[in-house]
């Protein structure tokens, strides 16, 4: 087996799943190294969809005839899917939201608001993307509670584990943290940071949506009390996300969202809640979006989780190492030596070159790369004082030639603003 190459997993069998990689734009063909922003859909989540429409397109719960109860039937099994997938204790623990985002902001807008009182701490870390810092902006705003921020270390790469102790020491209420930054592509020890939050009584949200799509993540072992991700990011459809939760905590734990659906009964003074989980979903919700998941964590799970966190690995590692041979050429994140902290994530910059030119420069070439601050400001402009970051970011469908193809737009940024290749006349 070459070191590096994309001969462990069938790559190209895979692509040939997903139709939007026939791409040619310009006469080139679309390399896609965006998948952090939202992944690519395999054949089966569209026709999933398609399906649904088509064959049995009717209201969830509510219909007595068959197409209804077939289209609930296939909701529900999706919970089930979603459940088994993550370890779960069952489909009661998995409510539906439209994404990460909503599920951060219904932990905040339900539990927190229930539990967070003034003076209270809530733990975050500098590696949060907006989604989860904001909500709990908000919420310390409303309840004149204090929010916190587990430091990086020096190389700006990895948690400061002497800060994670410091931060825990205050007792917060709730340790909200992700467990793959979708800048530094940092992997989190999310586990360990548990133990110690819960040892002083903390609740522990991990923000998973880099994670749950890229590796095997297991909520009971993490023995999080919230997790929360999005569909778009592996495999599914937009407008459909997951928190998961601890049925004690649920049943404890009173809606946020009123409406229909999330009752058993209504009187005109009062209501009763529904049971788990649909006592947190209000309202007519994303059913095809639902179903369309379901098909994408059987697509994962027959791939195979620990299979892909490898080939992710691989080309991560192959990534680190063509750019390392780059002058000119800076990357962020943990060394290609700790890849079992890393995930498929690099943020880079070229020197002298704005990160919008090197991602239109890029785009020329058929690379679809991001460039921005990766909706995580309070990371990128304040701790690692950059405007913005290049970042190309990697699934199971990519390949080496990806990477090649990503090492040679370099070269063509540098052609372009006549970087002088300095170092390489020191290899
Ligand atoms: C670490 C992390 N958390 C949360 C989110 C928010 O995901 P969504 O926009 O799907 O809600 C993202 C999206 O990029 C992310 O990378």
């Amino acid at each position: 087996m070459v070191k590096g190459s994309d001969m462990e997993l069938d790559v190209n069998g895979i692509r040939r799943d997903f139709p939007i990689l026939g791409t040619v734009q310009d006469g080139k063909p679309l390399v896609y190294l965006d998948s952090a922003a939202t992944s690519q859909k395999p054949k089966k989540v569209i026709a999933a969809i398609s399906r649904y429409y088509r064959k049995y397109n009717a209201n969830i719960h509510r219909g007595v005839y068959k197409i209804s109860i077939e289209a609930s039937e296939a909701y529900e099994k999706s919970k089930t899917k979603v459940a088994k997938f993550i370890n779960a204790g069952s489909m009661e623990e998995i409510i539906y939201t439209r994404n990460a985002t909503e599920s951060i902001n219904l932990v905040a807008l339900s539990w927190a608001e229930q539990n967070i009182r003034s003076g209270d701490h809530i733990l975050l870390s500098e590696l949060e993307h907006h989604s989860n810092i904001v909500p709990w902006q908000i919420l310390a705003k409303r309840k004149g509670a204090v929010i916190d921020y587990i430091r990086l270390d020096s190389d700006m790469a990895e948690l400061d584990a002497a800060s994670v102790d410091r931060e825990l020491k205050k007792n917060p209420k709730i340790v909200a943290i992700t467990q793959a930054s979708n800048v530094l592509g940092t992997i989190v020890d999310v586990k360990s940071i548990a133990k110690e939050a819960h040892a002083r009584g903390a609740a522990v949200l991990v923000d998973a949506a880099q994670s749950v799509p890229h590796m095997p993540v297991d909520v009971r072992d993490i023995d999080c009390d919230f997790m929360a991700f999005s569909g778009h990011k592996m495999l599914g459809p937009t407008g459909i996300g997951v928190l998961y939760a601890k049925k004690r905590i649920l049943e404890e734990t009173s809606p946020a969202l009123g409406g229909g659906d999330m009752i058993k009964t209504v009187g005109f003074e009062t209501f009763v809640s529904n049971d788990l989980p649909w006592k947190f979903e209000a309202g007519t919700p994303n059913i095809e979006g639902g179903i369309a998941l379901g098909v994408a964590v059987d697509y994962l799970k027959r791939i195979g989780m620990q299979n892909i966190r490898d080939h992710e690995k691989r080309l991560t590692k192959y990534a680190l190492g063509q750019l390392a041979k780059q002058s000119g050429v800076s990357v962020f994140g943990p060394d290609a030596d700790d890849i079992d902290h890393r995930c498929g994530v690099i943020s880079f910059e070229i020197d002298g070159v704005h990160p919008h030119d090197v991602a239109s420069i890029f785009d020329q070439e058929g690379i679809a790369i991001r460039a921005g601050h990766h909706c995580a400001m309070p990371l990128v402009v304040n701790v690692l004082k950059r405007p913005a970051l290049s970042r190309m970011s990697f699934y199971l469908y990519n390949k080496q030639s990806d990477v090649d193809a990503a090492i040679s737009a370099i070269g063509q940024v540098k052609r372009i603003f006549k970087i002088k290749e300095a170092a390489q006349a020191k290899v």
